[in-house]
């Protein structure tokens, strides 16, 4: 997963365009703040509307565009204080010389001009221009007077101008505006949840995805794990304020955003990974790896050559990572899961037993419609008896609605532990 597209969905971004053959660029700006689930509305100066239309904007956004300050109509839909207030960033891409000044100035006598000095939100401001127009002795001031009062300035870049000239002007690529924007929004949230999110301050190692087991140089054992359900919780402990190292098994998925990953093939592997992370501390461990039973007791130095009708290898078993982890002495709190086709809560509720467990989730992989390769998934959540909660039933939801119910099941268990005496 590259990024969680909903995450931003309550972020409201104002895009401001003013008059300037960048202007084009900003139509892409547009789509990728979008890509990132910003909502945005677009405010033109009027110069800006000499370079590219309102109706561009319009559609690409999905909202009407605002470009006067005292149209009756258009202050009836949203009024400019009202749009000032909307906005969680107003980012002016590109910004002409004229409107830094009026910035600079104080001046309100236009809709942008106006929104600057009634918007409670960060201002960024991307100027963008001749390259003799920005060495300016005027802009220059009147840059440092809005960075004075706290304006956020994206310096232009280096290169070959519309006008034929070559130096300092070029508005950055809508791209590297939109990840910037992202990473700031990112960053802001993640400061809230690391103070106030369910897992704030705790460190947890999650496993995920299947092993594979060698049986000679091209060869091996592994199963369909796909990782998905180990990828959304690590996303979702993320989110909720923790440190979060993933140890992935093969597996073709991004690795969510925050989360420290290292990739590991067999079970052995993981193990060794998984100590060594003890080690570095470790709150909460939770084991959402389909790691392989067996492994190959003796792996071929070489390829395996066909010969004869059968071929036998010796199997021997493997360790089981998650009863390993929980038997050390500084154990983390300990959480499994259970994949099961029968007797789902009676199996899964020897394994919370059986293996020291603090909580296991476990869900019935005989339903096609859950489990394995699936992108949803319903699941049952025991805890051990020293908690003295009652078991969970998480209903048939996203992987990552599941991620975040199980967070919350982590957090309640770690709020709720009763010491046995
Ligand atoms: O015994 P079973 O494989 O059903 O147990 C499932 C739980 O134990 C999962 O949490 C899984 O990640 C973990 N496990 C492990 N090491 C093994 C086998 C299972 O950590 N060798």
């Amino acid at each position: 997963m590259s990024f969680d597209l909903s995450v931003f969905s309550n972020k409201n971004i104002i895009l401001a365009v003013t008059g300037g053959i960048a202007a084009y660029k900003s139509a892409i700006l547009v789509r990728r703040l979008k890509d990132y689930g910003f909502n945005v509305r677009v405010v033109m100066t009027h110069g800006a509307q000499a370079f590219i239309t309102p109706l561009t904007f319009q559609a690409l956004s999905g909202n009407p565009v605002h470009t006067e300050l005292l149209d009756p109509e258009a202050e009836a839909g949203m009024g400019h204080i009202e749009l000032a207030r909307w906005a969680d960033l107003v980012l002016v891409a590109p910004a002409s010389c004229d409107t830094i000044a009026k910035f600079a100035a104080g001046l309100a006598d236009d809709l942008l001009s106006t929104l600057y000095l009634a918007t409670k939100a960060p201002v960024w401001v991307t100027p963008a221009m001749n390259q003799q127009m920005w060495a300016a002795k005027p802009t220059q001031r009147n840059l440092n007077t809005l960075v004075e009062d706290g304006v956020h300035v994206i310096m232009p870049e280096a290169g070959s101008q519309a006008c034929g000239d070559v130096g300092l002007g070029r508005m950055p690529e809508p791209e590297d505006l939109a990840e910037q924007v992202k990473n700031y929004f990112h960053q802001a949230q993640r400061a809230i949840a690391e103070k106030f999110g369910l897992l704030a301050g705790k460190r947890v190692v999650i496993t995920a995805g299947p092993t594979r087991e060698a049986i000679d140089p091209v060869r091996y054992i592994s199963n369909h794990s796909t990782g998905k359900m180990g990828f959304a919780i690590a996303a979702a402990c993320y989110s909720a304020g923790a440190k979060v190292t993933l140890l992935a098994g093969p597996v073709s998925l991004d690795t969510p955003n925050g989360v420290r990953r290292i990739n590991v093939s067999s079970a052995i592997k993981m193990l060794d990974e998984s100590m060594h992370q003890l080690e570095e501390g470790c709150d909460v461990f939770i084991a959402t790896a389909a790691v392989a039973d067996y492994r190959v007791a003796e792996v071929a130095e070489h390829k395996i050559k066909k010969a004869g009708d059968e071929l036998n290898v010796s199997l021997v078993k493997n360790p089981d990572i998650v009863a390993t982890i929980a038997q050390q002495s500084k154990r983390p709190f300990m959480v499994g899961f259970a994949a099961e086709t029968r007797n789902v809560e009676e199996y899964a509720a020897g394994k919370l037993v059986a293996k020291k467990l603090d909580m296991i989730a476990c869900n019935d992989v005989s339903r096609a419609d859950i489990g394995f390769a699936s992108d949803q998934n319903a699941m049952t959540v025991f805890f051990a008896e020293q908690y003295q909660m009652e078991k969970r039933d998480l209903e048939k939801a996203s992987k990552q609605e599941i991620a975040q119910q199980l967070v919350e099941a982590i957090h309640d268990a770690l709020n709720h532990k009763i010491e046995p005496v």
